[in-house]
């Protein structure tokens, strides 16, 4: 991302942005169906996917379901306290076994709601079937259903639709965890859901979110509130004459909030509601973002968290599921307003929608086979670097 031996000048070695001009990915990628099921059956089947806070499956026989383009699985919390995750598909005749997006199961047993086979919650077992007998050649130990792999950490419940997957923070995270060492994730609980359908393409959505040359055109709102981004920037090394400025602290250089602010909000106020955890500096830094593709980022502020989950839909369409986090002592005030921060995000995610779904209808234009990548938008490149190792067989074992 940084060369090291630029000598151009006015051009700082460290200057985060692209050198020469990249292409962006084929416009076809963005609504061709094979290249959307080619990317659900690789990138998606094969990365840790965000499904919900842990608290969410506190009690045991608490399930949630979700759909991954055409897959759907589920997720249980065992009786020893354990979360169990299969395919939710009944190994007899293939019938859906859940149908709710989430409940509670009676004995914590799974029961299948066409002929009734009954499946361990603990380890996925065919424990029963309804028939008078077993047919010879049948045996229930090889009638258990599909695993798939979960992870709880920090309070969040990750998924992956192979059961073999082995969880890594700087895998399952491509940037920022390590970041969040400090915030105090876990004792969040949440306060706010909000769920909104968004006409693009799923890589969009993550170009979108990688740069920040929209940001004066399209959030007029957070560029005043993140003066950096009023300058097309995320990070201060996003111009090449950075150096030059390398020691003044006006956040129109340095990044962070506006003088005054203390958080992601409508007036920039954190209500007196500050993470008690969080020192000056990371209040004044403003946002961390931590970054798990293809699903989710978790973003960082001085009074709250917020997570963002995206799942497509189709070719040309994703689900949006956005989640406030506070600390429950924030949410217990009732001097507290959380409209001041959702509010907020929500204006900025509908821009982005906006600017995402007009991205989509011109990417169908006949003589547009491709675009091309500005220097600040070295983000892009490397989500596209991601995206094409992920679609890469690995080891021999890929189906395709
Ligand atoms: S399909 Fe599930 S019991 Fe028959
Ligand atoms: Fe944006």
């Amino acid at each position: 991302m940084t060369a090291t031996d630029d000598t151009s000048v006015g051009v700082a070695a460290d200057y985060n942005g692209l050198r020469q001009a990249e292409p962006s990915l084929p416009a076809a990628w963005y609504y061709d169906a094979g290249q959307f099921k080619t990317e659900m059956s690789t990138v998606w089947a094969k990365s840790w996917l965000y499904l919900c806070r842990s608290a969410a499956l506190s009690g045991a026989g608490a399930y949630k379901t979700l759909s991954v383009g055409e897959q759907n699985i589920l997720v249980l919390r065992t009786r020893e306290g354990r979360l169990a995750g299969y395919f939710n598909v009944c190994r007899h005749r293939g019938s859906i076994l859940l149908t709710e997006a989430e409940g509670t199961l009676p004995a914590g047993r799974v029961i299948c709601p066409y002929h009734q086979w009954c499946y361990g919650g603990e380890d996925g077992g065919l424990i029963g079937t309804t028939s008078f007998a077993e047919p010879a050649g049948f045996q229930k130990a090889g009638h258990g259903l599909f695993r798939i792999s979960v992870v709880e950490w920090r309070g969040f419940v990750f998924v992956n639709l192979d059961p073999d997957a082995v969880w890594d923070d700087e895998v399952a995270f491509q940037r920022g965890a390590a970041k969040l060492t400090d915030y105090p994730l876990e004792r969040l609980v949440l306060g706010h859901r909000w769920v909104r359908q968004v006409a693009c393409n799923w890589k969009s959505f993550w170009e979108n979110f990688n740069e920040c040359l929209h940001c004066p055109s399209v959030h007029p709102s957070l560029s005043k509130l993140v003066p950096l981004y009023r300058r097309r920037q995320i990070n201060e090394r996003d111009r090449p004459d950075w150096r030059e400025h390398a020691q003044d602290p006006d956040p129109k250089y340095r990044g962070g909030l506006r003088p005054g602010a203390e958080t992601w909000s409508m007036d920039g106020s954190a209500q007196g509601r500050l993470i008690p955890e969080l020192s000056e500096a990371d209040v004044a830094r403003g946002q961390i973002y931590a970054v798990a593709l293809p699903s989710a980022y978790i973003g960082c502020y001085g009074d709250h968290a917020r997570i963002v989950r995206l799942l497509p839909l189709g070719p040309e369409a994703i689900e949006l599921t956005v989640e406030w986090l506070f600390p429950p002592e924030t949410l217990a005030d009732p001097g507290y307003d959380m409209a001041k921060v959702v509010d907020f995000a929500v204006a900025v995610l509908e821009e982005d929608g906006r600017a995402c779904e007009l991205s989509q209808r011109g990417l169908h234009a006949a003589p547009y086979q491709a675009g091309v990548l500005m220097p600040e938008e070295y983000h892009l490149k490397t989500f596209h670097d991601w995206l094409r190792a992920a679609l890469m067989p690995t080891d021999g074992n890929d189906d395709h």
